[in-house]
C-alpha cells in the first residue's frame, strides 16, 4: 500500500512513541516488578510575550519535541519508590512526603499530590520512573514538564476527570505554593496543550488561545544557550512581578478601571508619565509594548513577512534588555553577535532571563556557520562553549 505524506509521518510518530514506551518499560523493570503506564509531557519554546503571562497579557509559546517521560504503577500498599535516572537517584517515603530542599526533583511531584489533595484526591503509594532530555537550566521549562506530566499522569489513572485547563492551573499551583516560584501559566500551558508544527497564541487572562501554524519554509528555530543561569534569576523575577503590581495600583489610583497592564495602551502609560517613578515606567512600558508586539509578530508570522518577524523579536529582546533589565551580558553578546549575520531572521533573550537561551529564526544552511563563527569569540569572552539546539515542535502531555 502506498502511504500518503501525512499518514508516513504519523506512523513515524506512532513509531517513534513506541519505541520510546518499550524503552521506559524496560527500565522500569530494571527498579521495580509490576506493570507501569507511561507518559510525557514537553519542555517549551516561547516565540514572543516574555514576562506578560503573570500580567494577564499574551504569549507565544510552543512545545518542543524534547520532553520528560514517566513510568508509573500505582499500588495498594507499602511506600512509594521514585527513581529520577538523569540524576541516579532514588526516593522512598510514606504516607504524606516531606518536603525536600530548593531544586529537588521530587518537590516537583510532591507539589502535584498536594494540588490533588486540595481537591479531596489522595494519591496512593506508587513506584515511579522519571527520565527526561530537556536540559536543565536553559529555560526550556524541565520542572514544568516534569510537574505536567505527573499532573496528567495522577488524572488518567485515578479517572479524576480534571480538564487539560484545570490540569495546567494544578501544575503552576505546584510550583507556586509547594515549589515556592511565582511564575506564570505560560510553561505549563505549552506542555499540556502544545501541537506539533504548531505554536499557541495565549491569551493569559482569559486562558483562551489557539493554535499558530509554524511554518518556516527554509528556516528552523535555534537556540543557543548561555550555558549560564546567575544567581539573581528567581529574586529578580519576584521584584519584577511586584514592580508590575506597583504599576497597576498607581493606574488605579488614577482613575484608570484597570485590572492588568494589558489594560493599558502605550498612549496612556506616556500621558501618565509624570506620576511614575522611572522605574516603574519602564517596566509597565516593556510589559504593555510586549503585548502590542505579539500581535504584530503573530501578523508578520502569518504573512511571512520576515523583516516584521525580525524586528518584532529584536525590539523584544532590546525592551527586556533596557526597560526591563533582565537580559545579562551573555545574552546581549550573543544577540548583538548573530542579529546581523546572513540568514539570520531575528533574536532575542527567552524565558525568565538572566541566562538560559536566545531563541533565533535562521535559515537551515546558516546553522553551522552562525556556530562556528559565534562558539570561540563567546569562548574567549566568557570561558564556556556555547550550546545549541534545533528546537523541533512537539505534542502536549499525553500517554506514550
Ligand atoms: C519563566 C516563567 C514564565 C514566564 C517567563 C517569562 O519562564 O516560568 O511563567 O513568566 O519566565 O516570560
Amino acid at each position: 500500500m502506498i502511504m500518503n505524506r501525512l499518514s508516513t509521518i504519523s506512523y513515524i510518530r506512532d513509531m517513534e512513541k513506541r519505541g520510546k514506551k518499550l524503552e521506559l518499560e524496560n527500565r522500569f523493570l530494571s527498579h521495580f516488578s509490576s506493570t507501569p503506564t507511561c507518559f510525557q509531557a514537553p519542555g517549551r519554546i516561547n516565540l514572543i510575550g516574555e514576562h506578560t503571562d503573570y500580567n494577564g497579557g499574551f504569549v507565544m509559546p510552543a512545545g518542543i519535541d524534547l520532553s520528560c517521560c514517566i513510568a508509573i504503577a500505582l499500588k495498594t500498599e507499602g511506600p512509594s519508590h521514585m527513581v529520577a535516572e538523569d540524576f541516579s537517584e532514588s526516593f522512598e517515603f510514606s504516607g504524606k512526603p516531606q518536603k525536600q530542599k530548593n531544586g529537588h526533583w521530587a518537590n516537583y511531584v510532591f507539589g502535584v499530590m498536594e494540588c490533588f489533595a486540595s481537591r479531596s484526591i489522595q494519591i496512593p503509594p506508587f513506584d515511579l520512573l522519571i527520565q527526561s532530555d530537556i536540559p536543565i537550566g536553559a529555560g526550556l521549562s524541565s520542572s514544568a514538564a516534569l510537574e505536567s506530566v505527573v499532573a496528567v499522569a495522577f488524572n488518567q489513572l485515578l479517572h479524576c476527570d480534571f480538564s487539560s485547563m484545570e490540569l495546567t492551573r494544578i501544575a503552576k499551583q505546584a510550583e507556586n505554593e509547594y515549589v515556592g516560584l511565582q511564575c506564570g501559566i505560560m510553561d505549563m500551558f505549552a506542555s499540556i496543550h502544545s501541537k506539533q508544527d504548531h505554536a499557541m497564541l495565549l491569551d493569559c487572562r482569559s486562558l483562551d488561545f489557539k493554535y499558530v501554524p509554524l511554518e518556516l519554509g527554509n528556516k528552523l528555530i535555534l537556540l543557543i544557550d548561555t550555558c549560564i543561569k546567575h544567581e539573581l534569576s528567581t529574586s529578580a523575577y519576584n521584584d519584577r512581578r511586584k514592580e508590575c503590581q506597583q504599576a497597576v495600583e498607581l493606574f488605579k489610583k488614577l482613575g484608570g478601571p484597570i485590572q492588568d497592564l494589558r489594560d493599558v495602551n502605550l498612549e496612556t502609560l506616556i500621558d501618565s508619565q509624570a506620576h511614575f517613578n522611572p522605574v516603574i515606567f519602564a517596566r509597565a512600558k516593556h510589559v504593555i509594548s510586549e503585548n502590542a508586539r505579539v500581535h504584530a509578530f503573530a501578523d508578520a508570522l502569518a504573512k511571512g513577512d520576515w523583516t516584521a518577524v525580525k524586528s518584532n523579536l529584536l525590539a523584544s529582546h532590546e525592551s527586556l534588555k533596557t526597560d526591563y533589565e533582565v537580559s545579562c551580558e551573555e545574552l546581549d553578546f550573543i544577540v548583538d553577535f548573530i542579529r546581523d549575520l546572513p540568514g539570520v531572521w531575528g533574536c532575542r533573550m527567552m524565558g525568565g532571563g538572566f541566562g538560559g537561551c536566545v531563541i533565533s529564526i535562521v535559515e537551515e544552511d546558516q546553522v553551522d556557520g552562525i556556530m562556528n563563527a559565534l562558539a570561540p569569540v563567546y569562548q574567549k569572552r566568557f570561558g564556556i562553549i556555547p550550546k545549541h539546539y534545533i528546537a523541533k515542535t512537539g505534542d502536549g502531555a499525553c500517554e506514550l
